[in-house]
């Protein structure tokens, strides 16, 4: 096993960042929910162990705690915030309501330039990196209601604020550390250095969680599990199951047969993208079947204008077909599945994500002939993703790609979906991806596209009067998908754009830009 810091989970928002931070500074890292026995986490081996944040108090008889043992068991152990509580909480010191709740960014004065602070705050960091202008302070985030009131026997307070008395403290001797802030998030500008001393000098972990080693593990791993076994994967054009793909077809070659459904309601281009990658002229080694089913597709949303109907169609429809080019196959041992960590985190801990739930297709086991379920990414996040499949030579567009809906196009055409109609999107949509790259602004959107409204106005062209449709430009920025804001995109561009789809793409008179966050709007439009 790597080297594994343990995340113990309380129920704070930022867990997932936790780990994150964590396996960036090379060390593997996993989230288990505070409920997981002491002796499943004795006989792990782990490095160290994080406490998360939480939204409890951990007076309160009812909340989360953990058995004092764990603190005693000579793994390192850091607590975030809740976590923190709980460790002094657990050590018999008093954890109170606070008489001022810190929320935000917030000044924090480093006492002691030692253990997981000796880094922070430094002299020679001045103004710049910490947003402090005097050295021995920083900035961390904090969000706290309850506060340490005083550190537990044999620690030493190594920070403060104007309203802690206990923002940092440790007991090196036993391994034992406590922020009362979010080191994990990126508001804390020096949060990455707590964690990364942490991890580094108080656990010794050296750093051996990279992913050229993780390529090689899996292809190893893979190879044995599936020996001379067939291997099934639907591939979207998505990351994640380009990345799997790239990675089944390194470990087993042409045993791996990949389907990939294009149904019509793909961005331009974008099926012979796919092709060109994974076909039989692209640079991999396995089975590329391409099912046209635009039309297929396009007969069985004919006059359906209900979005939950013509998401149910896509949905259903995607099954059949890809039911179809199973059966052509036969049985098969192994079914692929592009589960990432994210997911797991989710689903592994009990935690009800709507919004997702109805957004991915949610497996294919019931129709297709097949032994077992292979998910080579459960372990990583999006961005190790993107990491490994850059290293396995995936080209830029594929592994940037940003994140587009199942049921693609058909939620982007408000009301019946129409090849034509498809036609128009697409020429727009690709019209406004070229010019936001070519300003330079696309690093800084997690999602953009056009949408073609079902409304049609009065326009004139040249001399002659026009009655024709409506362009939707979105643009957000987003942590998590599940709130967003509008994107301020410079005007020229939003002229620019605008100017080139009434020119360029035919049926098209108007482009309105949608303005709406969400909530109270969601990305898509339907
Ligand atoms: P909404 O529109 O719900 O979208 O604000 C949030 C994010 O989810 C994506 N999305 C989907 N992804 N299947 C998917 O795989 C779907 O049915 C689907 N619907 C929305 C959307 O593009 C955005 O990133």
């Amino acid at each position: 096993m790597n080297e594994t810091i343990l995340v113990l989970d309380f129920g704070g928002q930022y867990n997932q960042l936790i780990a994150r931070r964590v396996r960036e500074q090379n060390v593997y890292a996993e989230v288990l929910n505070y409920t997981t026995p002491i002796e499943e986490i004795k006989a792990k081996g782990y490095k160290g162990i994080i406490f998360t944040g939480g939204p409890n108090s951990v007076y309160d008889p009812a909340s989360p705690t953990y058995e004092k043992e764990i603190l005693e068991l000579g793994i390192p152990v850091l607590g975030i915030c809740y976590g923190a509580q709980l460790m002094a909480h657990l050590l018999g010191a008093p954890v109170k309501t606070a008489p001022v709740s810190e929320y935000g960014k917030t000044e924090v004065l480093v006492d002691d330039h030692e253990g997981i602070l000796k880094y922070v705050a430094l002299p020679e960091y001045g103004k710049d990196v910490t947003g402090c202008d005097k050295p021995g302070r920083t900035i961390m985030w904090m969000s706290h209601t309850d506060y340490i009131a005083e550190a537990p026997e044999g620690f030493h307070i190594t920070a403060h604020t104007k309203d802690c008395p206990v923002a940092a403290m440790e007991n090196t001797e036993k391994g034992l550390y406590a922020v009362q802030f979010h080191p994990e998030v990126m508001h804390s500008k020096e949060g990455s250095k707590v964690i990364r001393s942490f991890v580094r000098d108080a656990c010794g972990c050296k750093g051996d969680w990279v992913m050229d080693s993780f390529i090689e593990t899996q292809v190893a791993a893979i190879r044995e599990k599936v020996g001379d076994g067939k291997v099934l994967l639907a591939l979207s054009g998505g990351v994640d199951s380009s990345v799997a793909a790239v990675l089944l077809s390194k470990a087993v070659g042409k045993q791996l047969t990949c389907v990939f459904v294009d149904h019509g309601l793909l961005r331009k281009n974008e099926g012979d993208e796919v092709e060109a990658v994974f076909g039989p002229d692209g640079p991999y080694d396995l089975n590329f079947i391409r099912v046209n089913a635009q039309q297929r597709y396009y007969e069985k949303l004919k006059g359906v204008t209900e979005p939950e109907q013509k998401r149910k169609i896509i949905g259903e429809e995607f099954i059949r077909v890809f039911e179809e080019e199973a059966k052509k196959i036969g049985a098969v041992d192994f079914l692929v599945q592009g589960t990432i960590y994210p997911d797991v985190i989710e689903s592994g801990l009990g935690k009800a994500d709507v919004i997702k739930s109805h957004h991915n297709v949610g497996g294919l086991p019931d129709y297709v002939d097949f032994k077992e379920i292979i998910e080579p990414l459960r372990l990583l996040f999006k961005d190790e993703v993107r990491q490994v499949g850059l290293k396995l030579g995936l080209p830029d567009y594929l592994v940037f790609r940003q994140p587009f809906p199942g049921p693609g196009l058909g939620i982007r055409i408000i009301g019946e979906v129409t090849e034509e109609k498809v036609k128009m999107v697409q020429d727009a949509d690709a019209i406004y991806r070229e010019e936001v790259a070519k300003a330079g602004v696309d690093k800084e959107i997690n999602q953009y596209f056009a949408a073609l409204t079902n409304m049609r106005s009065v326009g004139v062209m040249g001399d002659h009067r026009t009655y024709d449709y409506a362009i939707a430009l979105r643009a957000v920025t987003t942590d998590d998908f599940m709130t967003a804001e509008s994107a301020k995109l410079p005007w020229d561009l939003l002229e620019r754009v605008t100017s080139r789809i009434v020119n360029e793409v035919d049926h098209v008179n108007r482009v309105v830009y949608d303005l709406t966050g969400k909530p109270p709007g969601t990305i898509e439009f339907e």
